[in-house]
């Protein structure tokens, strides 16, 4: 399987480095400019070569790490290539001054997306997760949490798995209604940590859950859980 990350910003770096640990040669990446996706490349010191647009969404997954505004049009303008692929969202649609969210609340972007490619599968992930804390997803010994969700389930599954060998917690958050709270999330997130003065290392890890490596009757054990944070 390959999987293209398209732009070369914060996030496409930040999901360069994660995804290239995992899959090395599967990762394709690519932006506007190929010289400036390679000289990315090269100081983030990878043995991988960047690759023109084209080629990039030949990929079976495909990551624009654009901004919202710029996505919709993105997405319309290469809908026919990405048709029958899974393009995984991790758009969150803030306004100009990064205090409240351009969409409405009974939509989101991810199911804007869908409705833009409605033969693409539209997979959310990352979400919530700040360009930082992919320099370290361990964050006072707790993975920060993935909320993947898609209307579609094999798609769900699929990058669900593929996001397995990341050094994340991947939860399963159902269909892309949920996206709508999601997104949100990383709203409160960001108010939250500005007033921690911890913006932006700050990351979701949802408690009660079933922790890795930690047999099942032990889960709700408030000591054990403390062992394993
Ligand atoms: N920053 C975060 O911590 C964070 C966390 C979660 C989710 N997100 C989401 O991730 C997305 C990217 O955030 P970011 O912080 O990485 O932004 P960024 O650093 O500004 O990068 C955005 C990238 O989008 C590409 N781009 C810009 N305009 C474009 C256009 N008209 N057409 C095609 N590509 C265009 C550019 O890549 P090229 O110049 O290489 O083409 C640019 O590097 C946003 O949707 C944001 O909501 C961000």
């Amino acid at each position: 399987m390959k999987i293209a990350i398209i732009g070369t910003g914060r996030m496409g770096k930040g999901l360069l480095k994660t995804f290239y640990q995992a899959y090395g040669q599967q990762v394709l990446f690519s932006g506007r400019d190929v010289a400036h996706a390679q000289t990315v490349i090269n100081e983030l010191d990878l043995a991988l070569q960047a690759v023109p647009l084209e080629e990039a969404l030949q990929a079976d997954v495909i990551i624009p790490t654009l901004w919202f505004k710029d996505l919709l049009p993105w997405a319309e303008q290469h809908k026919e290539i990405l048709r029958g692929k899974i393009v995984i969202d991790i758009s969150n649609p803030f306004n100009e001054k990064f205090d409240d969210f351009t969409t409405a609340y009974d939509t989101s972007a991810a199911e804007e997306l869908q409705k833009v490619i409605p033969d693409s599968q539209v997979v959310i992930a990352f979400k919530n997760t700040y360009w930082v804390v992919f320099d370290a997803p361990v964050l006072q010994g707790l993975k920060s949490d993935v909320y993947v969700a898609s209307n579609t389930n094999q798609a769900r599954e699929t990058v669900m798995q593929l996001l397995k060998p990341l050094p994340f917690r991947v939860l399963d958050a159902g269909l892309l209604k949920n996206s709508r709270i999601i997104e949100r999330m990383t709203l409160l997130s960001s108010e939250l940590a500005r007033k921690a003065g911890n913006h932006p290392r700050i990351a979701f890890n949802l408690w009660g859950l079933e922790h890795e490596g930690l047999p099942k009757e032990q889960q709700n054990e408030p000591t054990h859980l403390a062992q394993v944070h």
